[in-house]
């Protein structure tokens, strides 16, 4: 199983001056031990009561993360002894890929899990257990610049010699951790048409413009309501505030230390947390870019309703 990638169809990103690697597996990209990582989540025992966090990578994972673990857990924890006040949001919420034995050890305290693996390669269990899944989106135009930065980051690359124009086309091949984008949505959508109580889809820009009717959405389809006391008594606010992009980005937890991704490898918890800005890729992209990408996303994602 450990040398499974080297079957694989594979790519040396040249905007990362072929510092990175990915290689393609059961129909997405990613790097060199994600093929052997998705093989051992697919172990993985769901239980009816999971809560399942699914996303591509910078749609929003953190914010969704830190949002569901506040509002299950509000009972427990209120937002001025909040764990998220201490931790990462990525160590309250671990990645099945990432963390299974953590997440099979404390499984039966613990029902929240988070994930960037397609829905055609979740483990069967998630699927017929009838568990909750919640999904985040965002403007891909956004996750573009998001993404950049960030590996350009984690591999340690020069803001000058890793080329933008380079990462879009590989990001509009479809060439991207978790990549191609729109398939990982695509796939998402297309089971929860099928399972509409099963799933509830989020887009990061609606969670931005109106969090209170969205927070509300969410702990409803988890299963934790708010009550109109809780209402009256500003807990929606009051979560909504503790995982706002504001409070998360300044608490020196956020600021300093280290993530442990995997057994191998660690990276900064700051890079989480860049600017959290929708438009940012009016910065970066030429007219041309932004006509290639909206006619991409146009193709891909025609008949869903879905706009990015
Ligand atoms: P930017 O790079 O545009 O700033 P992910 O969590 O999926 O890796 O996505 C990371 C993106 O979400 C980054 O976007 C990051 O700044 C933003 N982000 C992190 N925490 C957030 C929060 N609490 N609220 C809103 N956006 C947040």
């Amino acid at each position: 199983m450990e040398d499974l990638y080297k079957t694989l169809p594979q790519h040396t990103c040249t905007w990362l001056q072929g510092i990175m690697t990915l290689y393609k597996y059961q129909g997405f990209w990613n790097v060199q031990n994600f093929s052997q990582k998705t093989i051992l989540a697919q172990s993985y025992k769901a239980q009816p009561s999971d809560i399942l966090v699914c996303s591509c990578p910078k749609t929003g994972t953190t914010w969704l993360k830190a949002l569901t673990f506040a509002i299950v857990t509000r009972k427990k924890f209120d937002e001025l002894a909040s764990p998220l006040l201490t931790t990462l949001p990525h160590d309250c919420v671990p990645f099945l890929e990432n963390h299974l034995e953590k997440i099979q050890k404390n499984h039966s305290d613990f029902p929240i899990i988070a994930t960037h693996l397609p829905y055609s390669s979740l483990p069967e269990s998630v699927i017929t257990s009838g568990c909750k899944i919640v999904y985040i989106y965002r403007n891909i135009k956004d996750v573009l610049v998001s993404y950049y930065h960030f590996v350009r980051e984690l591999v340690n690359l020069p803001l000058e010699d890793a080329s933008f124009e380079a990462a879009f086309d590989e990001y509009c091949q479809g060439i991207s951790s978790s990549g191609p984008y729109w398939d990982h949505i695509l796939e998402f959508w297309k089971a929860s048409q099928e399972m509409p109580e099963r799933f509830l889809f989020l887009k990061y820009e609606d969670l931005k413009k109106e969090p209170t009717s969205n927070v509300k959405r969410l702990a409803e389809f988890l299963g934790y309501p708010f009550s109109t006391e809780e209402e009256k008594a500003g807990v929606v606010e009051n979560i909504i505030q503790l995982c706002s992009f504001g409070n998360l980005s300044t608490l020196e937890v956020n600021k300093s230390g280290k993530y442990q991704a995997d057994e191998h490898f660690a990276l900064e918890h700051r890079l989480f947390f860049r600017k959290a800005k929708d438009g940012d890729w009016e910065n970066y992209f030429t007219n041309e870019m932004k006509e290639k990408i909206d006619k991409l996303i146009d193709e891909k994602l025609h008949g869903t309703g879905l706009v990015l």
